[in-house]
């Protein structure tokens, strides 16, 4: 192991931490770098897998070229193939322009498809062919076009489970994983979850001219215990919270359980819920807890219901827009999922599909259609929920907490008890940190 450049990676990205898995991930990372083998990175969500697509792309031959990040799991099923794949002007109702896609525009350089789990298998037959031959066919097009992309892609899925209950295809997963890399989980890293408490505090303390929250001994000892379901990601956004919400600058280990960190089997499921010490499982609180439960269902189902009114609302309302401003343009309406702008974008504001790939805040790649998609009427429900103030918030996640269990964390089962679309409750368990 080149222990010098192991260290010069982290002091360029910000990657903290001394853990051995960490710093041999960092080395394959650097190894496999100037080859032109496909790498597949592996690990819990939080755990800082997308720096490392990064790494390699900067330390390969392609590095001048360009690199894009894809979020597989975020893009709608309906456009996924055209945005990867490009497609022909016309080819469906909303293709306005010929479209290039990230296997065209990231010709010579590197696709960084994140979640890559979650792709459907039409498209993972098209990607295990780009990948096989260089060849790729534009959605709607005949003509065969050849591309030479890197792939490195990530997942946080268990990728042989997946592959055995038909969700992603075998040889796909054997074309993918030539190199695997996995990022350890925080709860092993030991010492290092100190260091990184030390480093969120002190960019915190700067940010907001505060100063630095600093730890007990049983507070260490506590972080030390503790499981860490949502990890790095988890620990960020626990001592931003701390930071700002606590009076004292130091950090016992009582106040930490005040913010769910416990060292109970709450903590090994993940289910923990920020600003109370709950056990879901305790009895005596059980009985009423069943009933509070009842409530908030009803109270979802009742929000569901109204967000299903807007919906509609919305939809007779474009619909009557459009036909009286067809000869303008085209709308999306035979999409599967809806594409209108929402009420108050004026038609003459619709972007063109061939506008230039930017980045998102996230850092990945998203086509202005993609920044169009986020404002569209299937998310409403999100947008809505997610202005609402802190205890609406609070509720949808203790029901999706419950519903889950119910439902032995099957999502689709999940999904459709909370009346949600599928897609709906994947974000939420992502933004909640109840992906593990
Ligand atoms: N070793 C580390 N040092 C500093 N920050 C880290 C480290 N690992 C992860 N992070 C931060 O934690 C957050 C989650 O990392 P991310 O790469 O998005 O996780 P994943 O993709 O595995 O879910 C990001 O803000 C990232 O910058
Ligand atoms: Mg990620």
């Amino acid at each position: 192991m080149d222990e010098k450049a192991i260290q010069q990676i982290k002091q360029r990205y910000g990657i903290v931490g001394n853990y051995e898995g960490l710093n041999r991930s960092i080395d394959i990372a650097i190894q496999v770098a100037p080859t032109e083998l496909s790498v597949l990175i592996y690990g819990e969500s939080g755990v800082g897998k997308e720096v490392l697509p990064r790494v390699i792309h900067d330390n390969s031959t392609r590095k001048h070229n360009k690199y894009f990040a894809i979020n597989c799991g975020s893009l709608p099923e309906g456009t996924i193939d055209s945005e990867l794949f490009g497609h022909k002007k016309g080819s469906f109702t909303g293709a306005l322009d010929d479209r290039e896609g990230y296997f065209g525009v990231a010709n010579n350089g590197t696709l960084f498809l994140d979640e890559v789990g979650e792709l459907p298998l039409a498209t993972q037959a098209r990607l295990l062919r780009v990948l096989e031959t260089g060849e790729y066919i534009r959605v709607g097009e005949s003509e065969v076009r050849k591309t030479n992309v890197r792939i490195v892609a990530a997942t946080n899925v268990n990728m042989q489970k997946a592959i055995r209950e038909g969700k992603f295809r075998e040889d796909l997963y054997y074309r993918l994983n030539t190199i695997p890399i996995s990022m350890p989980p925080l709860r092993e890293r030991g010492r290092d979850i100190e260091l990184l408490f030390r480093k969120f505090a002190y960019d915190i303390s700067e940010k907001y001219h505060i100063e630095p929250v600093r730890l007990t001994d049983n507070a260490r000892a506590l972080l030390l215990k503790y499981k860490w379901p949502g990890n790095i990601r988890q620990l960020r956004n626990l001592v931003e919270q701390i930071s700002v919400i606590s009076q004292e600058r130091e950090i016992t280990a009582d106040i930490l359980k005040s913010y769910g960190v416990t060292d109970d089997s709450l903590g090994e499921t993940g289910l923990v819920l920020h600003g109370t010490n709950r056990d879901l499982h305790s009895t005596p609180e059980a009985h009423s807890y069943e009933k509070e439960r009842d409530m908030l269902f009803q109270l979802l189902s009742s929000i569901g219901k109204e967000v299903k009114d807007l919906k509609e609302l919305v939809h007779s309302n474009m619909e009557n827009l459009h036909n009286t401003q067809q000869e303008n343009y085209r709308v999306f309406d035979e999409e599967p999922q809806p594409m209108s702008a929402p009420l108050s974008y004026p038609h003459s504001q619709v972007i063109p599909s061939s506008q230039p790939y930017i980045m998102n805040e996230q850092g990945y790649a998203a086509s202005s259609r993609m920044a169009y998609n986020r404002n569209n009427i299937q998310d409403v429900d999100i947008e809505t929920i997610e202005e609402a103030p802190m205890s609406n918030k609070e509720l949808m996640k203790k029901n999706i907490i419950e519903s889950l269990r119910r439902n032995n964390g099957n999502r689709k089962k999940t999904a459709r008890e909370l009346d949600i679309s599928e897609r709906t409750l994947y974000r939420k368990i992502k933004d909640y940190g109840l992906d593990i």
